[in-house]
């Protein structure tokens, strides 16, 4: 038998107790004569003490003992003496002093340190990655994460949804990003598509009739890697039959709280139930479509003022059809030249021309673009923008898109600048009616916001001016980040058939790509509707990591590379040519 406790269990009611446990060297401390070892497994640590006199064998093995070594230890459980009690320990009122030791295995010197929460660089702890998964930050993210996904599919369960898996072998599903490929071999010049979703197949559950499914489902994503995302990663994929956009915010608002209570009951929810936006309101009160709202700062539109003036940047945006956005911050005339031309670069980062502003002191206003308004205009945009003595108020003027965009990212780098961000708080909201399409400007075509298969809200406003449709789809937002994203679907094989005419998928190339969906939905198909998590992204924000890779446990490094596996990698010829495949490497 290897053990009969684990390392994190025993305390002072086992006095007395033989044992047997299992584990690898945490820490290691000769203390002249005596040798302590702190053997750690999953559960824990428990302190060991050598016995040199009577049990010289074992300690004489505890001497050759070093860190990560693998051991198999005997002994009585002891209370410590007094004093020396570890109380940040659940072990810390007792050691085991040893009566039998074997050394399991050995090991190298590990590239870094297990027993602390040291910086080591990521290449080297995603190279070394089972050591990494060693370290107590990342133990617990992963364990973490197994208990929310368990909760996840008990709450789910419990309100009688089916968890149904879906093939990873699949053809091509839009949903915006570059595909992955696999090659069959059997059928020369063909191709597998790894899903980005299982979007189209859980609609075809809803024809099937399981009107309430999940899944916690493995999405493929050849796309630019960025802290949130990752080529491969899981979704909390629903999708329900006979509802509306209310039900499932319900349930998925539900489910939030109630994970948010258990897991991390630190965290102060803003409102419940969450506040509804529009993507408009979104856009135009925080310029983004998912806004943090743990601090207000709202953005003010100043178009129709700015628009009279004569400042040509101005005037011009608004003559253009564009908008013009103001944002005040309370006792910002203190910003600095430095810190004004920080915040520019954000603005342009997001595509702004310039960030204009007006610093209000309390002997008047000062700022290069002051001159070109008159005192009438002047008073009317500050007091749009709600600005007094003490204030600084940014602008940006450009398409509508452009000036939220990059006024809501200065917004954003303006909260971390001044501190108005309180950590402890969890802001969650719902973002809605996004527009159906929009605009491709490399393309000159339009393409689905959502996905092809999102419902129009209004059909009159979709079959008269489709271009100005808005969309049955819903983001779910949590501090900034988009954990979540759904929408009613389409269930009428005519409307579907006129979106990918609108997206200028010909009726070939539709039933090509789409055939089994248009098919399915002329054999009854219900009324449906759905959403996806991002789970990983939802456990970064519970585990207070910047990082989705902290959360999994083997992830691909920001180039899209398993360090560990190294992997992509090159296969044998043979292997390749079996494929079909010529290779035409430049
Ligand atoms: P969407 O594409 O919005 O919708 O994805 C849903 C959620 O998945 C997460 N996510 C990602 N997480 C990590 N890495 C990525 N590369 C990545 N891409 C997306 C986000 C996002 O909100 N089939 C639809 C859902 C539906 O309509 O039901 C879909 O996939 O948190
Ligand atoms: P200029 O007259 O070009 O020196 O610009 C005066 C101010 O307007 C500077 O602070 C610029 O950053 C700013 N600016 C230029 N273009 C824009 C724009 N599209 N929106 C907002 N501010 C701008």
């Amino acid at each position: 038998m290897y053990r009969t406790h684990t390392c994190g269990e025993l305390n002072e009611k086992n006095e007395d107790k033989e044992v047997v446990l299992a584990g690898w060297v945490h820490r290691r401390r000769d203390h002249g004569g005596v040798i302590f070892i702190d053997i750690r497994d999953r559960y824990g640590l428990t302190q060991i003490v050598s016995d040199p006199v009577n049990q010289k064998k074992s300690h004489d093995v505890m001497n050759l003992a070093r860190s990560e070594y693998v051991l198999k230890v005997t002994g009585k459980v002891r209370l410590r003496p007094g004093g020396n009690e570890n109380t940040n320990l659940k072990t810390g009122k007792i050691e085991v002093l040893v009566t039998d030791i074997e050394i399991l295995n050995e090991s190298k010197t590990p590239p870094f340190e297990i027993d602390q929460e040291s910086e080591v660089n990521e290449e080297m702890r995603l190279t070394y990655r089972y050591l990494d998964l060693r370290r107590e930050r990342m133990k617990n993210n992963i364990v973490l994460r197994h208990s929310v996904i368990k909760f996840i599919r008990d709450f789910l369960d419990k309100e009688n949804f089916l968890e149904i898996e879906t093939p990873i072998l699949i053809k091509g599903t839009p949903e915006g990003s570059r595909e992955y490929l696999v090659p069959s071999r059997l059928y020369p010049g063909t191709f597998y598509v790894l899903p980005q979703s299982p979007q189209q197949l859980k609609q075809l559950l809803m024809v099937a009739g399981f009107d309430r499914y999940f899944q916690v489902a493995r999405c493929f994503r050849d796309e630019d890697q960025r802290g949130d995302r990752q080529p491969e990663f899981t979704q909390l994929d629903i999708e329900m039959s006979f509802i509306e956009v209310e039900d499932i915010m319900k349930i998925n608002e539900k489910l939030l709280i109630e994970l948010i209570k258990k897991f991390v009951p630190h965290k102060k929810i803003k409102a419940d139930p969450f506040p509804v936006l529009t993507y408009e309101e979104a856009m135009n009160n925080y310029g983004v479509d998912k806004p943090d709202l743990r601090f207000d700062l709202p953005l003010a539109d100043v178009t129709d003022i700015a628009g009279k003036c004569n400042f040509s940047v101005f005037k011009d945006a608004v003559k253009n059809g564009g908008t013009v956005k103001g944002l005040k911050v309370s006792g910002g005339s203190k910003f600095t030249r430095k810190e004004i031309d920080e915040f520019t670069e954000v603005a342009k980062i997001y595509g702004a021309k310039g960030l204009a502003y007006i610093t209000i002191d309390a002997d008047g206003l000062k700022s290069s673009i002051v001159k070109f308004f008159d005192e009438k205009e002047l008073k009317q945009i500050i007091d749009k923008c709600v600005g007094k003595a003490g204030d600084i108020i940014f602008f940006t003027a450009d398409k509508f898109k452009i000036a939220c965009e990059s006024l809501g990212h200065v917004r954003l780098e303006i909260a971390k600048k001044m501190n108005l961000i309180d950590e402890n708080l969890f802001a969650l909201l719902w973002v809605k009616d996004f527009p159906m399409f929009e605009y491709n400007e490399e393309t000159k075509k339009l393409d689905a916001v959502h996905h092809p298969f999102t419902s129009p809200k209004d059909p009159d406003v979709f079959k008269k001016t489709p271009e100005k449709a808005l969309a049955k789809a819903y983001d779910v937002v949590l501090n900034g980040v988009e954990i979540g994203g759904g929408s009613i679907r389409i269930h009428d094989k005519e409307i579907q058939s006129k979106i990918f005419e609108i997206l200028d998928i010909s009726k070939e190339d539709a039933q090509r790509r789409f055939g089994h969906m248009l098919n399915a939905f002329q054999y009854g198909a219900p009324p449906h509707g759905g959403i996806a998590w991002g789970i990983d992204r939802l456990l970064m924000m519970f585990a207070n990591e910047l990082n989705i890779r902290e959360v999994i446990a083997f992830p691909k490094d920001q180039k899209a590379k398993d360090l560990m596996l190294k992997a992509p990698s090159e296969m044998p010829n043979e292997q390749i040519e079996e494929l079909h495949i010529k290779l035409n490497l430049k």
